[in-house]
């Protein structure tokens, strides 16, 4: 193998420069040339492909968004679109691919691979910690960071205004951001697609919670089970209480990489190209415990990720 390309696709995730960083370099360390795709599959379909060396993925470590950029591309669901995909890789004499994004990016990874010759080794990025066969994704820790700073600063204005926060975490239809925020912010509810909402139960933990002395309340909302506001309506109505919607929204998927993803990132990328020089394809790289592997990706993107129950009920029991 000579020639691999790197690229970004679907929601961006910070740690994703980290990423590609390791990918270059662990590359051309091995006698590489490792190419850069501009804006995911739409990018390569529009054969926006350019040769990096060492120096161009220099101090983007610590920058969040991902400077290959990303895009959703449509064209790219169909095999039509796969197969001019697979023409361009081959114009450029392309062999390998490294494809750094979520559930989506990932399937169509998968299917580039087994409609083709084509070695693609996936790299799940994505806050929303959705994908099995891995503890954890490029981008979660730094997105939970930015949301328990969110939610601490809302529990201050709470506070002071004995007020109920109805706070709404990102996660499309998992529940792992709304579910360690809540917990590790002391929230006193958490709204999770996973388990069904009994709003009189809730109301009454909030109300329970001022009669011990409370003067704030925080309801943490997956986007997945519910919308905030309607979260909200029913809480104001069962408890009196004045109530307040923030809904977080993008600010959950910027910053700069905290080091736990700068570190899973260097690691995921370097072990990525190694995994493609070992001629392995159609794989992902995760982390189990503290140790790398090449999971099937076909396996990771079937099964569906197993949100740790056990969290909530100590969330609960806590709060
Ligand atoms: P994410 O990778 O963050 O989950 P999306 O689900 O939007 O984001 O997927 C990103 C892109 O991956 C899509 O715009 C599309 O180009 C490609 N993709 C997603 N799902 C599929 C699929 N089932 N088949 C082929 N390509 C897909
Ligand atoms: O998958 C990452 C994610 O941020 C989800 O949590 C969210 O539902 C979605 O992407 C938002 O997508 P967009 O960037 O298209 O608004």
């Amino acid at each position: 193998m000579k020639r691999i390309a790197v690229m970004t696709s679907g929601g961006d995730a910070p740690g994703m420069n980290a990423a590609i960083r390791a990918v270059v370099r662990y590359g051309i360390n091995k006698g590489l040339e490792v190419y850069g795709i501009m804006r995911g599959y739409a990018g390569l379909l529009e054969d926006d492909i350019r040769l990096l060396n060492f120096a161009d993925v220099g101090g983007i470590m610590e920058k969040g968004g991902t400077i290959l950029r990303t895009a959703r591309c449509e064209e790219f669901k169909v095999e039509k679109g796969r197969k001019e995909a697979y023409k361009i890789l081959k114009s450029h004499e392309i062999e390998g691919l490294v494809i750094i994004g979520g559930d989506g990016s990932l399937n169509g990874g998968a299917l580039i691979a087994a409609e083709t010759d084509f070695k693609v080794v996936g790299i799940p990025g994505s806050i929303d910690n959705d994908i099995s066969e891995t503890d954890t994704c490029i981008g979660v820790d730094t997105c939970l960071n930015t949301v328990v700073e969110n939610i601490q600063k809302l529990k201050d204005t709470a506070s002071s205004h004995e007020r109920a926060f109805i706070v709404e975490t990102m996660g499309r239809d998992c529940g792992y951001i709304a579910l360690i925020s809540g917990l590790t912010t002391g929230a006193e509810a958490i709204v999770i697609p996973e388990v069904k909402v009994d709003y009189q139960a809730l109301a009454d933990k909030l109300l329970a919670g001022r009669k011990r002395g409370k003067i704030n309340s925080i309801v943490v909302v997956a986007e997945g089970a519910a919308s905030a506001y309607t979260v909200a309506r029913h809480l104001e109505n069962k408890t009196g209480f004045e109530t307040r919607v923030t809904i977080l929204g993008h600010i959950q998927r910027g910053g700069s990489p905290t080091v736990q993803d700068r570190l899973l990132a260097s690691r995921m990328g370097s072990f990525a190209v190694q995994t493609l020089l070992d001629g392995q394809s159609n794989v992902m790289i995760g982390i189990q415990g503290t140790q790398m592997m090449a999971v099937d990706l076909n396996k990771a993107l079937q099964k569906k990720k197993e949100l740790d129950l056990s969290l909530y009920e100590l969330a609960n029991t806590l709060s």
